[in-house]
């Protein structure tokens, strides 16, 4: 087969890093190449420089027998590169239309944006790939799924010879994925080569046909799918073997409640609430996105409003409006949008760690405060092994888990009681993931109680001691260790099935 793009000793570095070291690979025409790596592989660093948002220090992009370089990714468009990106890149503003046309409008003879061509060229390509969404709509009123699946559309759009995705299914349902893999089989069909980096494993043999390993910034190696098992990639990827990735229960789960929600409710998201959570618990939600359990997180939280329910701790009743009074009662609402709502991405990882508990160390410490502080944040990247060159690093340009884990290490400094952790492993490599699982569990052992909020299932079934599942906004299930089983849980989540809690 043919290559249709490859690269000659590509290497990058950032102050303190080398991201890409030295990397030489070849994309076949026609195929879908899996990249996958830890946290900080370097994988977004060398998708970006053949995107044309990066430059390279050192080597050569070579498309078709031709070498190329990209000064922008308007470049790589026009030679046929098109990049989905790790992050959502929308404006929230615009519309549907305006987004996927973004910087290449259809212009009339003064320059004059042709909004009626504009809106017809968008429902002919909503059209072509059945989705069923209004050309005029503002983005921002999109689901983070329709977003994503919106941000691949727009690439498609330019009608590249190779596709590259950076995790796109990290936001998306079960059926959003179907959808996407049916059509990036399409697009393979048609020609399109595609370079789609994941840290799911599962995805990488659904739609594959062959994977590359990256570590370290280094090229590891290729393999094709059908002769290379999930442990041989794990090992290629880690440098060594993982054998228990979810560790075992604490089995502290007899410990008496304290915490409890009661009756929460808001009108269009979550219905009727009532639960208990025991000290010690790891308690798992189920459900299908859009279930509202986010909604519902983030109103014990206080970050977002409730019609009527309470929150009790101890058997007393708590006042909570606001996350103010959450972190007061040692609650942590760990975001599912760490980009979005929980980090502060401009500012350096040590202002981050530091954050929910600002206050109280600028009162008490007076001057020992700076060293303090460093101290601080240095043990707490240590604990939980932050890869980064310096505490005074941008969260920005840390890898995805890399920016999990410095979540994590923000608020565990508060000591929390009760951890409400939305999609705790999203975009988080194996390695890192089982670090953050060890970390939950010797929080569980110490016996702070944790909701896991989670769309993974095996992940899950594999932490929690107990799980609840929603539908529409309802508890319509709970299920206990011994009747765990992927089945049993979507059953409950697709409101098939339905079980009163006793
Ligand atoms: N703009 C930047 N400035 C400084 N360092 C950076 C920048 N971008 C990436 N890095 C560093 O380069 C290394 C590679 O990062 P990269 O984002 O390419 O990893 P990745 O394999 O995509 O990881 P992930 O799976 O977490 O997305 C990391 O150590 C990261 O912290
Ligand atoms: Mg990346």
């Amino acid at each position: 087969m043919e290559k249709i793009l490859k690269t000659e000793n590509i290497s990058k570095s950032f102050p303190g890093v080398l991201a890409v070291d030295n990397v030489s690979f070849g994309l076949q025409s026609g195929e879908i190449l899996a990249l996958i790596g830890e946290n900080g592989a370097g994988k977004s660093t060398l998708t970006n420089i053949l995107g044309g948002v990066l430059n390279p220090d050192q080597g050569r992009i070579i498309l078709e027998d031709k070498e190329v370089s990209f000064q922008s990714s308007h470049d790589a468009i026009r030679e046929g590169i098109s990049m989905v990106f790790q992050e959502l890149s929308l404006v929230g503003n615009l519309s549907v239309a305006e987004n996927i046309f973004a910087n290449r409008h259809p212009v009339g003879p003064v320059n004059n944006i042709r909004w009626r061509k504009l809106y017809r060229e968008t429902e002919d390509l909503l059209l072509k790939f059945n989705l069923d969404l209004d050309p005029m709509m503002l983005v921002k009123r999109l689901s983070m799924g329709q977003q994503q699946i919106l941000e691949i559309l727009k690439a498609i759009s330019t009608n590249p010879k190779v596709l590259i995705l950076d995790e796109p299914t990290s936001s998306l349902t079960e059926a959003e994925i179907d959808y996407l893999f049916q059509n990036i089989r399409k697009l393979q069909d048609q020609g399109m080569s595609f370079i789609y980096i994941t840290h799911k494993l599962s995805e990488v043999f659904q739609i594959a046909n062959r994977v590359m390993v990256m570590r370290d910034g280094k090229y590891v190696g290729t393999e094709k799918m059908s002769t290379i098992t999930e442990a041989d990639l794990v090992s290629m990827m880690v440098g060594r073997e993982i054998i228990n990735v979810y560790g075992a229960a604490s089995g502290n789960t007899m410990a008496s409640e304290y915490f409890r929600v009661e009756n929460f409710c808001r009108e269009g998201a979550f219905h009727n609430i009532t639960f208990g959570l025991r000290r010690g618990e790891i308690l798992g939600f189920a459900g299908l996105v859009g279930a509202g359990r986010t909604e519902l997180a983030q109103s014990i939280f206080g970050a977002e409003p409730k019609d009527s329910g309470q929150v009790n701790i101890d058997g007393k009743p708590v006042k909570i409006s606001g996350p103010r009074d959450a972190i007061k009662n040692r609650i942590a609402y760990l975001t599912e949008d760490r980009i979005g709502l929980g980090l502060f991405l401009s500012m350096q990882i040590r202002d981050n760690l530091i954050a929910p508990f600002l206050k109280q160390l600028s009162s008490t410490i007076g001057f020992m405060k700076k060293k303090l502080i460093d101290r601080h944040v240095r043990e707490k990247i240590k604990e939980f092994a932050i890869a980064t060159p310096s505490i005074y690093q941008k969260i920005l340009n840390l890898s995805g888990g890399n920016q999990q884990k410095a979540l994590v290490a923000m608020w565990m400094g508060i000591r929390p009681e009760v951890i409400i952790f939305d999609e705790p492993t999203r975009g988080v490599d194996v390695g890192a993931r089982v670090e953050i699982y060890q970390k939950l569990r010797e929080f569980a052992l110490a016996g702070t109680g944790i909701i896991m909020i989670s769309s993974d299932l095996p992940e899950l079934i594999g932490m929690c001691d107990r799980i609840l599942v929603m539908h529409q906004g309802e508890i319509k299930g709970e299920v206990l260790p011994d009747d765990y089983s992927e089945e049993l849980i979507l059953s409950f989540a697709t409101g098939l099935n339905s079980q009163p809690l006793g």
